[in-house]
């Protein structure tokens, strides 16, 4: 089966660490590929260096990959849209900023995948602010009419909290010096901002409660929270802005490792595993319809995602989550005063 993946800002630092990883199979494996890649024209010409660089791969599994500044060109048939063009985050800027700017972006791109994408096109938003952005796109996506009388539901559109996963996992098994596979049920809820929850409350080392773990190496349950709440969320929330603080750039190899990892798990299923993917609420956990969080969720072979329901947060969580969703709340406020929705 050929796909047909759609990659905004191609021409930018994210596309250029995940590109060359996409056409050479890090999603689709075997399956051939074809590159559909959108600029804004005064990116045309440093895309064009990326298409001659892509060709010098001669990868077997990239058919084809042609650049245009189109988005119903860029997006037409596509069986996946990754959403990374947008302006990224600058020292100082707040994810307010980011949605003034970006806005217009991602209600204009989601009124192309809807007239011209697969119906069932998997939409991954990477751009900032990455959750808002997604609810955006995905409202001028379902109201599009198409010529083959079906609608792409909102549900077709979320957005990259993996790499906050990623993140986490990566941060326990520093700490702990378990290897990162054998970590599993790390959640990150809410936004993809410094208000997210990352969670290790269910989490398994090695199959061993990981606050069990934490508390035979933090010397007991009580230094074991402490080192959560004080050391381990504020760590994984401003990674970002720690990153850009000591790179002068947002992170760019990370973060298109986690859009691979996201769209695979995505298109090919989790396997029972629980992932983070920031996904439109049809009101679990307290989320407000229509926002769109992040959640743990798993993937059927189908390549149908579904919330992790029936878990059980406890206060200071719950009131974490609360703050997180009291953003998305306003973000969507704002998006709809500054007539994006
Ligand atoms: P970058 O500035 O290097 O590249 C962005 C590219 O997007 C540029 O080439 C620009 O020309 C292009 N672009 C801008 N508007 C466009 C449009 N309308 N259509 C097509 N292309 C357009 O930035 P980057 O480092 O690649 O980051 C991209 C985005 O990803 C930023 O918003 C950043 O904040 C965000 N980000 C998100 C995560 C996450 O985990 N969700 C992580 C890192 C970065
Ligand atoms: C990140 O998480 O690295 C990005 O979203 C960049 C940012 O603005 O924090």
């Amino acid at each position: 089966m050929t796909r047909t993946i759609a990659v905004t800002g191609a021409a930018g630092s994210i596309a250029y660490s995940l590109l060359f990883r996409l056409a050479a199979g890090a999603v689709y494996g075997q399956e051939p590929v074809r590159l559909r890649l959108l600029e804004v024209p005064q990116a045309v010409e440093r895309l064009q260096g990326v298409l001659m660089e892509l060709a010098d791969c001669a990868y077997p599994t990239l058919l084809e990959a042609t650049a245009t500044t189109d988005p119903d060109e860029a997006f037409a048939d596509a069986d996946a849209a990754l959403l990374i063009g947008a302006a990224p985050r600058k020292e100082g800027m707040d994810r307010a900023d980011l949605l003034r700017r970006n806005g217009e972006v991602f209600r204009a791109q989601g009124a192309a995948l809807g007239r011209s994408a697969t119906a069932d096109v998997r939409v991954v938003v990477v751009g900032n602010p990455a959750n808002t952005n997604a609810l955006i796109a995905a409202h001028h996506a379902s109201v599009q009419e198409r010529a083959d009388g079906r609608r792409v539901d909102p549900s077709r559109f979320t957005a990259l909290t993996r790499l906050d996963h990623n993140r986490a996992l990566g941060m326990v098994a520093q700490k702990t010096g378990a290897p990162v596979d054998t970590i599993e049920r790390v959640t990150i809820w809410g936004n993809h901002s410094n208000t997210q929850v990352p969670d290790l409350t269910d989490a398994l080392i090695d199959g061993r409660s990981a606050p069990a773990v934490l508390a035979d190496l933090c010397g007991g349950a009580e230094r074991a929270r402490a080192w959560v709440t004080d050391e381990f969320i504020p760590a994984v929330a401003g990674r970002g802005a720690a990153v850009i603080s000591a790179r002068g750039a947002s992170s760019a190899a990370s973060a298109a490792a986690a859009a691979l990892d996201h769209l695979r798990d995505w298109t090919f299923g989790t396997n029972g595993a629980r992932v983070s993917m920031a996904v439109r609420s049809t009101g679990e956990y307290g989320v407000p319809a229509g926002l769109v969080s992040s959640f743990p969720c798993t993937v059927d072979t189908s390549g149908a995602y579904q919330i992790v329901e029936g878990l059980v947060l406890d206060d200071a969580r719950r009131s974490l989550l609360d703050d997180s969703v009291a953003e998305l709340t306003a973000e969507r406020e704002d998006a709809a005063a500054l007539g994006f929705l």
